[in-house]
């Protein structure tokens, strides 16, 4: 069984009867999505779901799941989610999926949040594999840049891989600048310091929800807890 299924199915186990459970988005979120849709078939489980993107709401309704719009409730029991990067404090950064916004949404509102990764997500300090990535205005692309320079921040326009010619283009109609920092910097400082930019309307810094979270991690051994 692959790392990443291994974990999906561990963190299914933790849905209950009645919950609010928001899906992430990302090849592992998919494995925990496939498995709570079996549960939901299978035992009848009554939880209604929220999506945190638009194409983990295309993978819900390809796998039945009836959701709820996040305007359409206040209150998130559970939230399973993937990562690009984990540190030993359970700091994130997210957003290899352009989702890193509506994900923020749910990591924000939940009772509880169940990070769910393979190994190779494990980093001893930020910023050492991903860039962080910083949706923006698409009227900003220029104007954010010296602020987001000012905090030592590179940033990069990201450009669609292919099938479409031009900048990624997210769920919000917006823009990804994905910035890379000098090694170690203050990771709280940046997280203030992006908030407060115009036109910035979100990034994929995930400082603030270790208290609520559970990282599991899976091995070809088994899952793991991040202690
Ligand atoms: C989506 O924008 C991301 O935050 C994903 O949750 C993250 O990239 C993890 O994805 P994988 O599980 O596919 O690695």
């Amino acid at each position: 069984m692959d790392d990443k299924q291994r974990v999906g199915l561990e963190a299914a186990k933790a849905v209950k009867e009645g919950m609010v459970v928001g899906l992430g988005t990302g090849s592992t979120a998919t494995f925990f999505l496939r498995e709570l849709a079996r549960r939901i078939k299978e035992e009848n489980l009554s939880v209604q779901c929220v999506a945190s993107s638009f194409a983990c709401s295309l993978l819900a309704k390809a796998e039945g799941v009836s959701l709820l719009s996040a305007d359409q409730t206040d209150r998130i029991d559970l939230y399973v989610d993937g990562a690009d990067e984990v540190s030993p404090e359970k700091g994130l950064i997210k957003g290899r999926g352009a989702a890193m916004v509506g994900e923020k949404l749910l990591a924000e509102a939940c009772g509880k949040f169940i990070v769910i990764v393979d190994q190779g997500k494990l980093v001893e300090k930020l910023g050492r594999k991903f860039p962080v990535p910083v949706e923006i205005m698409p009227a900003a692309v220029s104007l954010v840049r010296p602020g987001i320079e000012a905090l030592g921040g590179k940033p990069a326009l990201r450009l669609a891989p292919g099938g479409k010619d031009g900048p990624v283009v997210t769920d919000n109609g917006n823009l990804i600048l994905d910035v890379t920092f000098p090694a170690d910097p203050d990771w709280h400082a940046l997280d203030a310091g992006l908030n407060a930019l115009p036109g910035v309307v979100g990034h994929g810094l995930f400082l603030r929800y270790a208290k609520k979270s559970t990282v599991l991690v899976g091995h070809p051994g088994g899952v793991r807890v991040l202690a």
